[in-house]
């Protein structure tokens, strides 16, 4: 028997409309969506681009939502302050990035903002354990980093039980990549309490995105 935990789903812009960001961040917030999820890519760290600050800064203005924003780039620690300036609530930053880890969630945290950790599919959670007193949430990667869409690893789901038993009862873990209620579903129950989802909620077949959300949440805790 799993604590029931509060749900937080965080829909991810991701899976937007490029050409009309601030409508889909509206849409966000009046669906339902708990955060919105930003992926920033920058072509080295994963092989994709998307959008940097200035996109950010946009998204502030669109929504009062709480800006959760995943930073897929080599060098988090250069850029971290411009992402907190243009109005990220959360910044993520990747244990894999070449970077002083302690170091850039220590400055994320001095500015008072939520310092969240990171973690590929391939890495080993023991590499997290070092940081985990440092952290405000945790995201599990549960397909590799870069694109929408992929398929869920159901391997990974080992990895979240084996953090949810090593960090404070209450620390987010966020899990992030083919997220749908099926698969939400197993990661909240090995331990996971924040859902990000692109596809299955805004390229839901029958579904509308307030509709789907809804129907993520609810599943989630049948
Ligand atoms: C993938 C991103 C995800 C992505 C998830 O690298 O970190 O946040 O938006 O998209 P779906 O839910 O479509 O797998
Ligand atoms: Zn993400």
């Amino acid at each position: 028997m799993t604590t029931p935990r509060n749900i937080i789903v965080a829909p991810s812009i991701l899976a937007g409309d490029f050409g009309d960001f601030a409508r889909d961040a509206q849409r966000v917030e009046q669906g339902g969506g708990d955060w919105l999820h930003c992926d920033v890519m920058d072509g080295h760290f994963v092989p994709n681009i998307t959008f940097g600050p200035d996109t950010i800064a946009a998204f502030r203005k669109a929504t009062k939502l709480p800006l959760d924003v995943h930073l897929m780039i080599e060098r988090p620690d250069q850029y971290a302050e411009r992402f907190m300036d243009a109005g990220a609530d959360h910044l993520i930053v990747h244990l894999e990035a070449a970077h002083d880890v302690a170091k850039t969630l220590a400055q994320i945290r001095v500015r008072g903002k939520s310092a969240g950790l990171a973690i590929n599919p391939a890495t080993p959670v023991e590499k997290a354990w070092p940081f985990l007193g440092q952290i405000d949430e945790l995201l599990v990667m549960t397909v590799h980093p870069g694109f929408g869409g992929q398929a869920f690893l159901p391997e990974i789901l080992p990895k979240i039980r084996a953090l949810r038993s090593a960090v404070a009862e209450d620390l987010p873990i966020i899990v992030d990549g083919g997220i749908n209620p099926e698969t939400g579903r197993q990661c909240v129950e090995a331990g996971a309490n924040v859902l990000v989802a692109g596809n299955s909620l805004f390229r839901h077949k029958t579904l509308n995105l307030v509709e789907a959300i809804a129907e993520l949440r609810k599943h989630a805790t049948d």
